[in-house]
C-alpha cells in the first residue's frame, strides 16, 4: 500500500483493531464494540485507521486488514514506558476514574506524551483527504484535536472519550490542565459516555480558558465546538445470536455442571484493573458465606479477571490484592472439591464470554469508576429468556441507562452483599420484569445507533478552511 494513501474518514486510536505479539506473527482483528461499530464504516467509506501495533517495534508500512487500511504508529520502549505506562495509564486513567489511586505527575512523562501525540497528528493530517472527517479516540490522544487543526484546518474532527471526564477540583490537580483543554477543543464535537461528563468539561473550559462555553456550545475564537454525551453500546445483534447459537448454550450447560449443577453461579468479568472494584466484591462475597446464609454448596463465583499494563506497579498490586483474596475466600470457606470462588486470569474469545453469561444467574459489575462498562449490557443483551440478574455500580456510566439492575455503591462492602443477596432471592418474576426492561433500553441504542449520532455530529460541523498545508 503506498505511503501516501489518503481517506476522507480516518478513525485514530492508542490502539490499532489489529494486534500481533511480535513484529513477525500474523495480525488479529482485536475484540472490542468500538472496533465492531466503526469497522463496518469504515469498509464502506474505504476509511484508514491509525494507531500502535502493541509492541515496542521500528515503523512498519500501512497494510490492509479485511478490507479496511491500518496504519501502524511506531512508539519506542522509552515511549512506551512514558507515554503510555507513564501518562496515560499513571497519571490520567487513575485522575480521571476519582484519582483511586493516586496520579503521578512527571514532566518527562508528558513531554512524552506531547511528541507522541503530535505524531499521531502527523500521521492522520497526511493521510485524511481534503475535507476528510478524523474521529480521534480516548485520553491517550487527547492534544491530537488542536495539534491536527492547526495542521489541516480544512478537516472535521470529532474526538471521543471512553473513560469518565473528572469533576474540577480533580482535573485543576494537571500541571498541563490548560493545554489538555486546549487540545481537546481543536475537534468539531467532543463526545463524553455521559452528560456529567460533558458538563464537567464546559465548566473547566470556562474556569481555566479564554474560551466560553453555554450548554452544550462552545466558541473557540469564532468557531463552534459541541461537547455532548454519546453513550457508547454493544452490538446488540451480534451478541444475541451467540446467545441463540445451541453450541454455546451447551458450553453453558457444561460450565454449569462444572462448577456444580444446583448452586446459584454469580459471574465477574473486567480487565485486572483497580478501577474495576474486584477486590471490594470479593470482600462482599465473603460476608454472604460468612454470614451463614449461603455455603459452598449453593453459591459459587466465577471471576475472570483479563490481565491489563502488566508492567505499572499499581496493576501489579491489584492482581496480588484480589489473588490473596481468593485464596483466603476458599481457603475459608471451600471444601475439597468445592470452591467457591472459581478464578481464571485470561482473555476469554466473546463466544466464551457469552457462554459465562448464559451460565450465570447473577451478574456483578462493581467499578469505583468506569465510563460505561458495556460487560454489564452485553450480559443483559445475552439473556433472551429474560432470566439472570444484574448487580451494577452506580458509578458506571452505564447505571445512567440500566436503572433496573440491582446499584450498589462499591464503597459499601456490607450493602453489596446484602444486594448479592437481594439478587440471589430475587423472585422469577420480578427478575423477568427488570430484565426484559433492561434487554429493552439496551436494544433502543447500539453500538451503530452510537456511531451514526456521534459521525452525524461530526459531518454538521462547518469547515472554515479549504484545503490546507500538508
Ligand atoms: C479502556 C480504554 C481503552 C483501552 C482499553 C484496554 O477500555 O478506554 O482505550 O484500549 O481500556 O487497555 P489497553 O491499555 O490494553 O489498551
Amino acid at each position: 500500500m503506498a505511503e501516501s494513501i489518503q481517506s476522507d474518514l480516518v478513525v485514530v486510536a492508542n490502539r490499532l483493531p489489529v494486534h500481533r505479539s511480535s513484529p513477525t506473527a500474523q495480525w488479529e482483528t482485536s475484540p472490542g464494540g468500538l472496533v465492531s461499530a466503526l469497522m463496518p464504516i469504515l469498509r464502506e467509506h474505504t476509511g484508514i485507521w491509525i494507531g500502535w501495533a502493541g509492541t515496542a517495534e521500528p515503523a512498519t508500512e500501512p497494510f490492509l486488514h479485511d478490507g479496511l487500511s491500518a496504519v501502524p504508529v511506531p512508539i519506542s520502549t522509552e515511549e512506551v514506558r512514558d507515554y503510555y505506562e507513564g501518562f496515560s495509564n499513571s497519571t490520567l486513567w487513575p485522575l480521571y476514574h476519582d484519582a483511586c489511586q493516586t496520579p503521578q505527575f512527571h514532566r518527562h512523562w508528558w513531554r512524552s506524551y506531547v511528541a507522541v501525540n503530535r505524531r499521531f497528528a502527523e500521521m492522520a493530517a497526511r493521510h485524511a483527504a481534503d475535507h476528510a472527517r478524523v474521529l480521534v479516540q480516548d485520553y491517550h490522544l487527547q492534544l491530537v484535536p488542536g495539534m491536527l487543526r492547526e495542521m489541516r484546518p480544512d478537516l472535521r474532527i470529532g474526538f471521543f472519550l471512553h473513560i469518565p471526564f473528572p469533576p474540577q477540583e480533580l482535573f485543576a490537580q494537571l500541571p498541563w490542565r490548560q493545554r489538555i483543554l486546549e487540545g481537546l477543543l481543536g475537534a468539531d464535537v467532543v463526545g463524553f459516555q455521559t452528560k456529567v461528563g460533558a458538563q464537567n468539561f464546559v465548566r473547566l473550559v470556562n474556569r481555566f480558558t479564554p474560551h466560553r462555553g453555554v450548554g452544550h456550545a462552545i466558541t473557540v475564537d469564532g468557531r463552534h465546538v459541541e461537547a455532548r454525551e454519546f453513550p457508547i453500546s454493544i452490538d446488540v445483534d451480534r451478541i444475541e445470536s451467540l446467545a441463540a447459537d445451541p453450541a454455546i448454550a451447551a458450553k453453558a450447560r457444561e460450565i454449569r455442571e462444572e462448577v456444580g449443577g444446583g448452586r446459584t453461579v454469580l459471574l465477574g468479568v473486567d480487565r485486572l484493573d483497580y478501577t474495576k472494584g474486584i477486590d471490594n466484591r470479593l470482600r462482599a462475597f465473603s460476608e454472604l458465606l460468612a454470614s451463614g446464609r449461603h455455603d459452598v454448596d449453593d453459591i459459587v463465583l466465577i471471576q475472570i479477571s483479563v490481565p491489563s499494563r502488566e508492567s505499572v506497579d499499581e496493576y501489579v498490586e491489584i492482581r496480588n490484592r484480589v489473588e490473596k483474596l481468593v485464596g483466603q475466600i476458599n481457603g475459608e470457606f471451600g471444601e475439597v472439591g468445592a470452591s467457591p470462588v472459581h478464578y481464571l486470569r485470561r482473555n476469554l474469545p466473546l463466544d466464551e464470554l457469552v457462554a459465562h453469561y448464559l451460565a450465570a444467574d447473577v451478574m456483578l459489575v462493581t467499578p469505583i469508576r468506569d465510563g460505561m462498562n458495556l460487560v454489564a449490557k452485553e450480559y443483559c443483551a445475552s439473556r433472551l429468556d429474560d432470566s439472570g440478574a444484574l448487580v451494577l455500580s452506580e458509578f458506571t456510566g452505564a447505571a445512567a441507562e440500566l436503572d433496573r439492575a440491582i446499584l450498589v455503591n462499591p464503597h459499601d462492602v456490607d450493602g453489596m452483599a446484602a444486594a448479592f443477596e437481594q439478587a440471589i432471592v430475587m423472585p422469577k418474576a420480578e427478575r423477568t420484569r427488570r430484565m426484559r426492561s433492561l434487554r429493552q433500553r439496551i436494544r433502543r441504542r447500539t453500538v451503530y445507533d452510537w456511531a451514526t449520532d456521534f459521525l452525524g455530529a461530526v459531518d454538521q460541523a462547518a469547515p472554515l478552511a479549504t484545503g490546507g498545508p500538508r
